[in-house]
């Protein structure tokens, strides 16, 4: 019996580590991502220890037309089983002074296309009767991010996305998750010029998790048919609290962080 399953942003991080654990028990992956090179070694190594035969896509999901014709071929597929929505990443600067372009850009990958290839995976999951979508948000999605101002809102979007749709979806025999990490060793913060040496910590509240927790604890919590998957018990704490926690209080407190404060120009 054949089972796809997709993953956008299987490039690195978190993406590549859903795809090595996919292809324990599917026997086709597509790999979706923009860096080519990296894709391809990927899929070479998951040939050589898995029977999973892996396609390489590269596609840039901020471009309309491109996550247009993703999901015109993932709708089309037949043997859909698992869909891994996970690209996604952080910018940096002030809202205003940011260009619009770029606002654009992190809210398509986020917000459009999570939406868009579900919409296009789930008439074959219903049909089938059994699936399973990940939706990768962040502990963020209960915090202001001022620094980066679209990330924290666009992944409580995925989280919420997710949340209407679990009980429509979940009677149906396909079930769906939202995957919030806390901080994790990736390319992520590296790629937001983090000297991550000393950004991430090996103990504590702030404990940064590896790839293979997050995987290993979103594949457990999908299968215990939780709706939130958070990796560390620290983690697990912290959004406890942010629950909690008033909005003012909450302002308060990212308003004292010296990175949002800018003398008036
Ligand atoms: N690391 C953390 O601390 C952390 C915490 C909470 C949530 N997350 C979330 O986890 C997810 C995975 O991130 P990661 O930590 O694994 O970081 P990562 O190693 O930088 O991976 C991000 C992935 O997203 C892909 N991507 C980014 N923009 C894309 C675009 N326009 N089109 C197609 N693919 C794109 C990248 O592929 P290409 O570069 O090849 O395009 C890459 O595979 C993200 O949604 C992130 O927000 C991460």
């Amino acid at each position: 019996m054949s089972h796809l399953a997709i993953i956008t942003g299987a490039t690195s991080g978190i993406g590549a580590g859903f795809a090595r654990e996919l292809a324990k028990s599917h026997s086709h992956l597509w790999l979706i991502g923009r860096r080519r090179e990296e894709l391809d070694a990927l899929a070479t190594s998951i040939h050589a220890n898995e029977h999973c035969e892996c396609v390489v896509m590269e596609v840039n999901l901020d471009d309309r037309a491109a996550l247009q014709s993703l999901a015109d071929k993932i709708a089309q597929e037949p043997h859909m089983q698992t869909l891994v929505n996970n690209a996604g990443y952080a910018s940096d600067g002030l809202f205003h002074e940011m260009p619009w372009a770029d606002h654009d850009a992190l809210s398509t990958v986020h917000i459009q296309a999570t939406m868009q290839l579900t919409h296009a995976a789930l008439p074959v999951m219903v049909k089938n009767g059994h699936g399973a979508i990940y939706n990768v948000a962040s502990i963020a999605s209960w915090l202001p991010t001022p620094h980066s101002p679209l990330y924290g809102p666009t992944k409580a979007y995925i989280r919420h996305f997710t949340n209407s749709l679990i009980p429509v979806y979940r009677p149906m025999g396909i079930n769906m998750i939202s995957v919030c990490p806390g901080f994790t060793r990736t390319d992520f913060h590296s790629r937001m010029g983090v000297n991550i040496q000393k950004f991430y910590k090996e103990k504590g509240l702030m404990r940064a998790t590896t790839v293979e927790e997050v995987v290993r604890t979103a594949m457990e919590d999908m299968a215990a048919e939780k709706i939130v998957s958070i990796a560390g018990l620290n983690y697990r704490f912290i959004a406890r609290l942010l629950r909690t926690l008033p909005d003012r209080l909450l302002l308060w407190i990212t308003a004292r962080d010296k990175r949002f404060q800018r003398p008036p120009q």
